[in-house]
């Protein structure tokens, strides 16, 4: 069994078909840069275009980085605002003429995670993390995945806390490691105090370089880096949609 997995993210657009028995990509991922003025339609428009170079015919799976609620799409921190209120179903399906599941992006990835990941086998309460463009967060519980919001947690001076400790910031604010690992300590303390998390899943791209921060973390739970690294979203969003029908 495959299905296309699709990974909006803040820069790029990414795809690939996946493997469900393996949760690894049955073809090389094709990704498209983006930014935040690409539109709604020219976004389908891309969509088209990986579902096109796939010829892809089957089910769909879109992950989006906004709060996502049904297939409407609710909020669009760090892409075009227009994204707000679209039926990204509805979007998606017509530009690719394929069944389309849409869902969050950090809500995909921790779908990878848990099936085939990091936190696979693990029935207890794991908190997931994507530290990208903007923060994605997630619980998962007893296999159950539920999105959050939590990268706009209110933070110093009430600023989103996705604007003080994401990659992007970090890579703004020409920010050391240390430094960004101590604006790390701090979100993972104030999340740990208020969710209680036995695991913490770290994703993203960043995730591949975790030696070089995770020791200013010092969180309660285990600490882990995403084991399907930044493919987990495009993982995750091609299992969502093989299992919704
Ligand atoms: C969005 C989330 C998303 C995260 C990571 C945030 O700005 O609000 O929905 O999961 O970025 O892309």
């Amino acid at each position: 069994m495959k299905a296309l997995g699709i990974d909006i993210g803040g820069s790029a657009i990414k795809g690939a078909p996946v493997d469900l028995k393996t949760g690894r990509f049955a073809a090389e991922r094709c990704r498209i840069e983006i930014d935040r003025e690409t539109t709604p339609a020219t976004m389908a428009g891309l969509a088209g275009e990986i579902a096109r170079h796939f010829r892809w015919r089957g089910p769909i799976g879109v992950g989006f980085p906004g709060a996502v609620q049904g297939a409407r799409i609710r909020t669009s921190a760090n892409l075009h605002p227009r994204f707000v209120g679209c039926d990204g179903a509805k979007l998606f399906g017509r530009a690719t003429g394929c069944r389309v599941t849409m869902m969050n992006d950090a809500e995909a990835a921790a779908c990878a995670e848990m099936r085939y990941g990091a936190g696979r086998d693990f029935m207890g309460k794991a908190l997931l993390l994507t530290l990208g463009t903007g923060v994605g967060t997630c619980l998962a519980y007893r296999g159950v995945v539920v999105p959050l919001e939590l990268g706009h947690f209110p933070w110093k001076r009430g600023k989103d806390a996705e604007k003080h400790v994401s990659m992007a910031a970090r890579d703004k604010e020409d920010l050391s490691w240390a430094e960004w690992g101590r604006r790390l300590r701090d979100f993972f303390g104030e999340l740990e105090r208020l969710l209680w998390p036995e695991l913490i899943i770290v994703g993203g791209g960043v995730s591949a370089k975790h030696e070089k921060f995770f020791q200013y973390l010092h969180t309660r739970a285990r600490l882990v880096p995403a084991r399907l690294r930044n493919q987990a979203g495009i993982v995750g969003a091609a299992l969502r949609a093989a299992e919704s029908r």
